[in-house]
């Protein structure tokens, strides 16, 4: 039987867009998604092989993905990351290949990424002060994450941008300097409110230091930030430009203004299991399938099992708001 799509939910979103996380694992330990120590990470055997992920995506693509990103974890601490790469790069219909880095490893791997075929990088940058870094990341590195930034603007894709996950009482002071280090190197920037998905659980809802309050900082020592028309309507973030054309800034606020209604996200995680949302409480074991010799059309039938009991959305604000068990390491940023 042929398979056949596109990924329509129950709200009519169209799902042209999965993350699939390569690994739970990582070379640092920020705050507001991994716990301090004593991390349990799976064990190898769990997590998809990259045919096992190959094959997977294969069946999305007939579904109607177009877009692909890999999250982790840190997706380069896997292994021989362009190898995937270049598997999921050759996959018809994949129009858009991107990946989330901390930027630690990359300055090792940018090259060898982009040949592989890879078109877009987000690097995370929630601060320029080693201080700020160390208190978030829970770890040093910032000096190799800014080698990261150098190597991979050399490496030539298609667009780079940063991001930078905002936190009341802690990433204040970065707000204007990331703008600066954004504009001189003619980078993306996007700022993103801080969402309950905090191994330790200690998110609070005053903590979040929303997309409006840094645009106000922004315009006090910019000036006035013009609105920059939408190219995609799915896109979470909104961007604006600075009055001197000198760079775009984006705010992706899932708490104080969520986006779910044009959501078209579908994501996988290191172990194979799919969600419709960051915050679903439920899954689809797609791992079972592709290990015990399921047709194509089975793994399919699992996908618009998953889009069909996609929820409107996340309920963050909403007094019985239930957080998933997974944090964000676990599920994929
Ligand atoms: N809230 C908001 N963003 C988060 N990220 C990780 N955890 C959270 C959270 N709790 C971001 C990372 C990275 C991407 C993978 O998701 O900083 O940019
Ligand atoms: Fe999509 Fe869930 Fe994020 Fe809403 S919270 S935008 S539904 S992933």
């Amino acid at each position: 039987m042929a398979i056949t799509g596109p990924l329509i939910d129950r709200f009519g979103r169209v799902h042209t867009n999965l993350r699939v996380s390569v690994t739970d694992r990582c070379n640092i330990r920020c705050f507001y998604c991994m716990p301090a120590a004593n991390v349990r990470f799976l064990p190898r055997s769990e997590i998809l092989s990259f045919e096992e992920i190959t094959r997977f995506v294969q069946v999305c693509a007939a579904l109607g993905i177009t877009k692909v990103r890999l999250t982790g974890g840190e997706p380069l601490v896997r292994a021989d990351l362009p190898r995937l790469v270049r598997m999921l790069a050759a996959i018809p219909g994949i129009q858009d290949l991107a990946m989330t880095t901390n930027g630690l490893l990359l300055a090792e791997h940018a090259e060898a990424l982009r040949e592989a075929g890879l078109h877009r990088l987000n690097i995370s940058l929630d601060a320029l002060h080693e201080e700020t870094f160390q208190r978030i990341a829970r770890r040093s590195g910032l000096d190799k994450v800014l080698q990261g930034i150098d190597a991979a603007c050399r490496a030539g894709f298609r667009r780079i941008r940063l991001n930078a996950v905002a936190i009341r009482g802690v990433t204040e002071p970065e707000i204007i300097p990331l703008a600066e280090f954004a504009r001189q190197r003619r980078l993306e920037l996007r700022f993103i409110e801080y969402m309950p998905l905090d191994a330790d659980r200690k998110w609070q809802p005053d903590q979040v230091l929303s997309g409006e309050e840094i645009r106000a900082v922004l315009e006090q020592h910019f000036g006035p930030l013009v609105p920059v028309p939408r190219e995609d309507p799915s896109q979470p973030a909104v961007d604006y430009s600075y009055r001197d054309g000198s760079g775009v800034v984006g705010f992706i606020n899932p708490v104080t203004q969520p986006f779910c209604h044009e959501c078209n996200r579908l994501r996988i995680t290191a172990e194979g299991q799919v969600r419709n949302c960051l915050f679903s409480t439920v899954e689809w074991d797609a791992r079972r399938l592709l290990r015990e010799g399921a047709s194509d059309e089975q793994i399919a039938q699992l996908v618009r099992d998953c889009i069909a009991a996609k929820m409107p959305g996340h309920g963050i604000d909403k007094p019985d708001f239930v957080r998933p068990v997974r944090a964000m390491f676990e599920i994929g940023g």
